[in-house]
């Protein structure tokens, strides 16, 4: 066997044989647990000369949104209303959207259950329906369109 010029002093001996096992155990830890799944989500967002249309967001809103979130972004019994100072720009900003629409969100500010990823539809197809959501905040007086 093996022996080290230390091994003879137990106290060594038994600091030795515990950084061991504690190393071991990190790196069996370090490398057995998964990524925070978010933290490896990447968000797609529309290219950089995007122009956002309130009119077409509206329609799109309708078709892929009110059904929880209420036809004037005042919510359902199926989700929370989007005109609501919880989302106004300077907290969920828009980033927070393209993700939600991407990826779904667990429940965490409400009681309505998860919001599923919106399939079929596009990062700018988001970016108009943004621009709708914001103009209907911006009438209860959360945020200004203009800002977004
Ligand atoms: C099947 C129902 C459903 C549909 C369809 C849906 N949502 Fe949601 N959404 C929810 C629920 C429920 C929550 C609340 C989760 C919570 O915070 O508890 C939510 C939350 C959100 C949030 C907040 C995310 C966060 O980070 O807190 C955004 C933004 C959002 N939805 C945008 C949209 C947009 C835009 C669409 C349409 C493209 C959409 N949702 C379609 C159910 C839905």
């Amino acid at each position: 066997m093996l022996k080290l010029p230390f091994t003879s002093r137990p106290l060594t001996r038994i600091v030795c044989l515990a950084t061991f096992y504690v190393a071991t155990i990190y790196l069996v830890t370090a490398c057995s647990l998964p990524d925070r799944k978010e933290s490896r989500l990447k968000v797609v967002v529309p290219p950089i000369d995007f122009v956002a249309d309130e009119q077409k967001g509206e329609l799109l809103y309708s078709e892929y949104c009110s059904a929880c979130h209420g036809p004037k972004a005042d919510g359902t019994r199926q989700g929370p209303p989007l005109a609501h100072h919880i989302y106004k720009p300077n907290h969920h900003s828009d980033m927070h959207f393209y993700k939600a629409v991407q990826f779904g969100t667990y429940q965490h500010h409400w009681r309505f259950g998860n919001m599923p990823p919106v399939k079929g539809i596009s990062p700018p197809q988001t970016g108009h329906i943004i621009k709708f959501i914001r103009a209907k905040q911006s009438t209860i007086g959360l945020g200004t369109a203009k800002e977004h």
